[in-house]
Order: structure tokens, then C-alpha cells, then sequence
């Protein structure tokens, strides 16, 4: 509390003594922001909560093809420019609406204009309730369906972690330790913390 006070006061010294805007501020030590490393899900599933190793996901070779780490966007498809989102149908939305920059580890420890990572279920909220981003859930008609699927937190995750996980499998039949396919259930959803 003091030291962000005095900070506060060195800026606020800074910016009546300089009349440009040419102050550079380290952001490094205390505002760096970090992927979390574990993220519990599903608190709320009468399956059981979901652990994700979020971490080892991005830094360890989990690609379909294990060659190389999973880029942020491929999970977190808003957080990009809207003309890069497009490129991977049925993707659009990006948020917010106007950005500019695409969501790496780098960016988010680097630039402090970086926009806020959204959690997912900031949109793909449980089936019946408002997200608080948007008026109502996502809808997405699928190639080869003539209804339009609500993409509720279960149906975004499924299809972000289970099409993945299954086509690892199918990639690379010899894994010793081969992800949960979408068929498993309880290899993800668990009951207690393992
Ligand atoms: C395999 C999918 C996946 C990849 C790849 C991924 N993330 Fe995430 N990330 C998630 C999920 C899922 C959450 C939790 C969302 C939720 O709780 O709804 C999350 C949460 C986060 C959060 C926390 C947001 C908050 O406010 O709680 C940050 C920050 C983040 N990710 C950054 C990154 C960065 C940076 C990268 C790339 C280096 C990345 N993520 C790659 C799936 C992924
Ligand atoms: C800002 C709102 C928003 C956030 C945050 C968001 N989504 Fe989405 N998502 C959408 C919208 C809208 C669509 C429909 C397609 C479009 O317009 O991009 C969609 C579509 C999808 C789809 C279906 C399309 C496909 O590729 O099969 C999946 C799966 C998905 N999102 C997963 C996720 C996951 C996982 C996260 C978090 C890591 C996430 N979304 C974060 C809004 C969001
Ligand atoms: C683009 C591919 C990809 C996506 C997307 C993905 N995973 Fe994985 N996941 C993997 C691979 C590859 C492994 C196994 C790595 C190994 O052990 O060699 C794995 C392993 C796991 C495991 C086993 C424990 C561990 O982490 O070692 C869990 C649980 C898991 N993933 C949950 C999730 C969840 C939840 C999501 C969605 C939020 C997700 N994964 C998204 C590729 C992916
Ligand atoms: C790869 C991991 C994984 C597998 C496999 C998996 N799930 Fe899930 N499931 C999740 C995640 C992650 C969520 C959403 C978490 C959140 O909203 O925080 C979820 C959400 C759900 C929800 C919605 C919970 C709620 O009320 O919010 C249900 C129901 C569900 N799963 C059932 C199943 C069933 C049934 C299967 C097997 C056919 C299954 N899951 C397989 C990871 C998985």
C-alpha cells in the first residue's frame, strides 16, 4: 500500500514536471502478468472439476503432431486481430473488437496495452445463464448440421480440448501417456483433486 503510494506520487511528479509524454515506466517487477500454471474448471459439474495443466500446454511440444508448443490463439481465438481470426473459420469475433495485437506469453509480460485475457466461460457461459460479455451464449451452425448449436462452456470446451486430445491419438498411436479423448470422461472430470 505505501509503495504503491510513493509510486503513485513519483508518477504524478513525473507527469507535472514533464510536459511531454515521453515517461517510460517499468512494468516489469510488479505488473508482469503470467499464463497461470494450473486452472481448476468445472467446479460446478456433476462429474467432478477439471485440472488443466495450462503451463505445460503452452511450453511443453503438445501440438497434434508434438513438434511444437500450442499457440495461445488456438484456445483463445479472441484474443488476436479480427482480419487473423477470420483466416480460421468459423471464426470472427475477436475482443475487444478493435484490437490490434495477438495474445503470446511475450505480450502479456511485455506490453502493458495489452488487453485482459478473457476466460472463456466469459462468453461460452453454462447452458441457460448470460454471459458477462455478451447478451447471450455464442451460436454456430456446424458444416453438415442443419441446427444451431448453443456453445455453452461445455460444448467450447469439449470441442477445444477433446477434438485436440482425439486427434493426438490418432496421430500419434504410440504416446505412453495419450491425453484424454473426449470419450473419457472421468480422465478429465474428477471427483476429488488428484
Ligand atoms: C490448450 C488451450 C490453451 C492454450 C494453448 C492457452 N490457454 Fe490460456 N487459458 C486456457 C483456459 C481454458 C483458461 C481458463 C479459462 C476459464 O477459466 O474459463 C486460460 C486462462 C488464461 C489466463 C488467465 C485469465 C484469467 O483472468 O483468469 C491467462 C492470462 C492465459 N490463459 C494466458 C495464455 C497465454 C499467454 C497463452 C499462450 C502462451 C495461453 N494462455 C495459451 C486455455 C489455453
Ligand atoms: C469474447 C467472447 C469469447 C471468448 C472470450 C471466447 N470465445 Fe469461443 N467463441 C465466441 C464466439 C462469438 C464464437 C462463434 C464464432 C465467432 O464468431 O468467432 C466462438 C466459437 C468457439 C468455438 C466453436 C468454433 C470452433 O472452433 O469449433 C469453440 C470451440 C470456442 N469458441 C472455444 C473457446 C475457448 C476454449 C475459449 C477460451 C480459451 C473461448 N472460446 C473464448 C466467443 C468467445
Ligand atoms: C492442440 C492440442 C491440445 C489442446 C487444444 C488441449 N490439449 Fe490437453 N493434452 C494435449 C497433449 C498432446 C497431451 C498429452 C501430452 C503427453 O503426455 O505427451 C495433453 C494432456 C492433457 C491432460 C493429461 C494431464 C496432463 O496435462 O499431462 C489433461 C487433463 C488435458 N490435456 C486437459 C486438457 C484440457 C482441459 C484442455 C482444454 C482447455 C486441453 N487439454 C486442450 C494436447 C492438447
Ligand atoms: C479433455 C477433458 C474433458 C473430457 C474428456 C470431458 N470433459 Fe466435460 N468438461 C471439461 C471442461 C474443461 C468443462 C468446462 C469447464 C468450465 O466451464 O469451467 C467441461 C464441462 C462439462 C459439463 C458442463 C458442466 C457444467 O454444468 O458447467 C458437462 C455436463 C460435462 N463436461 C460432461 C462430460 C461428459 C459426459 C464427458 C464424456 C463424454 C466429458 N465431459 C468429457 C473437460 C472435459
Amino acid at each position: 500500500m505505501k509503495r504503491f503510494t510513493l509510486f503513485g506520487l513519483i508518477v504524478l511528479s513525473l507527469l507535472l514536471l514533464t510536459s511531454s509524454s515521453q515517461i517510460t515506466y517499468d512494468l516489469s517487477a510488479q505488473d508482469a502478468k503470467k499464463p497461470p500454471e494450473t486452472i481448476v474448471m468445472a467446479k460446478e459439474a456433476k462429474l467432478g472439476q477439471v485440472t488443466f495443466k495450462h503451463l505445460d500446454h503452452i511450453t511443453k511440444n503438445r501440438s497434434v503432431d508434438g513438434t511444437k508448443p500450442i499457440a495461445c490463439v488456438e484456445c483463445h481465438h479472441t484474443a488476436q486481430p479480427a482480419a487473423e481470426a477470420a483466416k480460421v473459420p468459423p471464426h470472427k469475433m475477436v475482443w475487444p473488437a478493435d484490437r490490434t495485437t495477438t495474445l503470446t506469453a511475450e505480450l502479456l509480460e511485455k506490453d502493458p496495452n495489452a488487453p485482459a485475457v478473457n476466460i472463456c466461460t466469459d462468453c461460452h457461459a453454462r447452458a441457460d445463464t448470460k454471459p458477462k460479455l455478451l447478451p447471450e451464449i455464442p451460436k454456430l451452425k456446424f458444416e453438415g448440421s442443419t441446427e444451431e448449436t448453443v456453445l455453452t462452456n461445455q460444448q467450447a470446451f469439449h470441442r477445444t480440448c477433446g477434438a485436440c486430445h482425439d486427434a493426438v491419438v490418432k496421430a500419434r498411436p504410440d504416446l505412453s501417456t495419450p491425453p484424454p479423448t473426449s470419450k473419457k470422461c472421468v480422465a478429465c472430470h474428477k471427483k476429488s483433486v488428484a
